[in-house]
């Protein structure tokens, strides 16, 4: 594999210029000044792949009605579509036999869809853990009751607390269901030992692989392997591609029982006045039209990504990520979370939770943003059981917020993509520097429980 180069991917030939869309457009700064936009906020989403753009071109060139027409562009939009399911079942290694590929519109719709779908049947627990998104705990809620693995003090997952809460809720556990990397901490989970252990007690497992599919292999298995993954979903618009789709792919016979959560034109075989038969998976999951611009994009994404190479993408964020926390550590009062504090260091995809002691989280990514044309997210980043836990709050860290009008307890996050350079790092760096020692040019104002703006 060659050297890592300047680009800041590791392939030579694949200059991020070419590689990506509109890394370099100018944008407005406060003071009327301009500037380039560099995107720190990988983990919310990523710029699109150029080979994206094409391939989106490419398909409206050719557009039209999927599923439902003789018609020369019906047929080959058709086309298009199925061959983009068939590349993202490859992508995550699902056997095309026992697996079926589901667009939906995001991991979100995902993990709902999933909840509606899978039999719970009463007093059905999900094993989850205090690490995870919104997303992968509140669907649960609705149908089962959800038991949360611990966290360590230090923000890693525990996982005799795994052992034990898989041991002691054994033959009630309809569903394990974990992240694959923290959108937090970037904390990787071993989630095929974590996968053997489930099965071992007769529990399947979901992966929310919405973190990590960007950034690491992910191979869900065949279903005769014990360590394999049994449902996987993640989003387009977090491996650079565009808004608007994302995946979950299970077995076929999980969703070929019951009746499909939302029901419409496109999920049904025969209708009489009183009675109605469903297609087979994935049709009768997908109702109505499908986005099939966005699965074509996707599948592109996922063909971009293989074809680079997962482990010359993770030495380069892997390097990039040691590289922006030891400068970002370094700057006096910053905290960095999810830090181990004894043990090797431990798989992490490339994100960098900090606070400073001077300023707050949201007046830090106000003025990243505004004064230096940098992104960043802050706030709880849509974990904030997890979040609460790493700043060492009450289980609850909004309700003196609801009563107080307090600023939100959060962090500021920086996550890095496979483009991302040394330089980037450093610039914010830089103004986090003038931040932490007290040097602000611009006055900023309250403008939500998480946001700063100029005056
Ligand atoms: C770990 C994780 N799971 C799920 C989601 C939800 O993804 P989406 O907003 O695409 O539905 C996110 C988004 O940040 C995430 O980081």
């Amino acid at each position: 594999m060659a050297a890592a180069t300047a680009t800041g991917l590791t392939d030579p030939d694949v200059d991020r210029g070419r590689a990506f869309i509109g890394l370099d457009e100018p944008i407005p700064l406060a003071a009327g000044r301009a500037g380039r936009y560099i995107n720190l906020d990988n983990a919310a989403t990523t710029p699109p792949l150029r080979a994206v753009a094409d391939a989106v071109q490419q398909a409206l060139l050719c557009y039209g009605s999927v599923h439902r027409g003789a018609g020369y562009k019906a047929r080959m939009s058709t086309a298009a579509y199925e061959s983009a399911r068939t590349a993202v079942g490859a992508f995550v290694g699902a056997d095309p036999a026992t697996h079926t590929v589901i667009f939906v519109k995001n991991t979100t719709e995902a993990i709902n869809k999933l909840a509606n779908r899978l039999p719970m049947p009463a007093g059905a627990v999900v094993l989850t853990t205090m690490l995870e998104h919104h997303s992968n705990d509140l669907p649960w809620r609705r149908r089962a009751s959800v038991v949360r693995v611990r966290c360590t003090p230090d923000g890693q997952l525990d996982e005799d607390d795994f052992d034990r809460q898989l041991a002691g809720h054994a033959g009630r556990i309809a569903l394990v269901a974990v992240s694959a990397a923290s959108n937090v901490t970037g904390l990787v989970q071993p989630i095929h030992r974590l996968a053997r252990k489930a099965h071992a007690v007769g529990a399947p497992i979901f992966v929310d692989a919405a973190q990590l599919v960007a950034h690491r292999r992910l191979d869900i298995r065949k279903q005769d392997d014990p360590e394999h993954i049994d449902f996987v979903a993640f989003s387009g618009h977090k491996m650079y591609a565009p808004f608007g789709t994302g995946v979950l792919i299970g077995p076929r016979t999980t969703f070929r029982s019951g009746a499909p959560d939302a029901v419409g034109g496109g999920t049904v075989h025969t209708v009489s006045e009183d009675d109605v038969t469903w297609a087979d998976v994935p049709d009768r999951e997908e109702a109505g039209t499908p986005n099939a611009i966005g699965a074509i994009a996707l599948a592109a994404a996922a063909r971009t990504l293989s074809a680079w190479g997962f482990e010359a993408l993770a030495a380069h964020e892997t390097a990039l990520a040691a590289y922006a926390r030891a400068r970002v550590g370094a700057v006096p009062g910053a905290t960095i979370y999810g830090e181990p504090v004894r043990g090797a260091a431990p798989d992490r995809v490339g994100v960098v939770p900090f606070n400073l002691a001077t300023a707050d989280h949201a007046l830090v990514a106000a003025v990243l943003g505004y004064e230096a044309g940098i992104g960043v997210r802050n706030g709880c980043f849509c974990a904030q059981l997890y979040v609460a836990h790493l700043l060492g709050l009450p289980r609850d860290p909004t309700a003196h917020v609801r009563v107080t009008g307090a600023l939100r307890p959060g962090m500021v996050r920086i996550s890095l993509g496979a483009y991302n350079t040394r330089d980037e790092v450093d610039a914010a760096v830089e103004v986090i520097s003038h931040i932490a020692n007290g040097r602000l040019t611009g006055r900023y104002r309250r403008t939500s429980d998480e946001e700063y703006a100029p005056f």
